[in-house]
């Protein structure tokens, strides 16, 4: 079962900060998520649509500059990062799954991908783009058909994982919730992979690998090897 870290080992240090995406990296984790959002252009990378939980500032991000956002601490020091500063840290070492938050967000990372392929050595294969708004997913589908699709969903739908299917993913990235046997059942005869948000202890971990999914999405990725 792959251990993919969420918002980087956000357990032990700010969630999505190059700090946490660095111990991931340390951790050897076999995926990051990371949660992306578009302030002026430019795919920054934290979760909330208000700055308040994560950092030192207050407000909506809509209202902020890049500049403006930059100046906050979100943790330990460190700056919210854009999604260009983690491309360049993560450098295809491991498995990056960006989570497209805002609904603006593809158009920026077609460019940003184009730039990144080119000036970074970024390789496609090692990106996994996941939203909960599959418009933006078939979107990225249709004009990078090469990228992988992650299909996020927080609900156990009535055909199971044919959602994902029907949006050419390669996996379905499913709440820990409700994920049962006819699901895991149903995304693997389609051939998608389940992973599944978000484990953070060894019981939970231990029945989701009984169930048979690929992988867990966790703020711990050093201490989820000994699980
Ligand atoms: O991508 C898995 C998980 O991160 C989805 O929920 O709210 O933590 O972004 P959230
Ligand atoms: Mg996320």
């Amino acid at each position: 079962m792959q251990i993919i870290a969420h918002r980087g080992a956000s357990g032990s240090y700010p969630e999505n900060t190059l700090l946490a995406i660095q111990q991931a990296l340390l951790a050897k984790a076999d995926g990051i998520e990371i949660d992306v959002f578009c302030v002026e252009n430019e795919l920054v990378v934290i979760h909330d649509e208000n700055v308040s939980r994560t950092t030192n500032g207050k407000g909506l991000l809509q209202d902020f500059t890049l500049q403006q956002l930059q100046q906050l601490d979100a943790g330990a020091g460190q700056q919210v990062p854009t999604l260009w500063q983690a491309l360049q840290l993560v450098n295809n070492q491991t498995l990056l799954n960006i989570e497209l938050k805002g609904a603006d967000t593809a158009e920026p990372l077609f460019k940003l991908l184009k730039k990144a392929e080119t000036e970074l050595g970024t390789e496609p294969d090692k990106l996994l783009i996941s939203s909960f708004n599959h418009h933006l997913l078939k979107q990225i589908k249709k004009q990078r058909p090469d990228l992988k699709i992650g299909a996020l969903t927080a609900s156990l739908h009535l055909d199971y994982a044919a959602f994902a299917s029907e949006l050419g993913a390669w996996s379905v990235h499913c709440d820990r919730g409700f994920i049962n046997q006819e699901l895991v059942q149903d995304a693997h005869q389609r051939g998608l992979k389940v992973l599944v948000y978000t484990v953070n202890d060894a019981t939970t971990a231990k029945k989701l690998q009984l169930l048979g999914v690929d992988g867990i999405f966790c703020n711990y990725p050093l201490e989820a090897r000994s699980w």
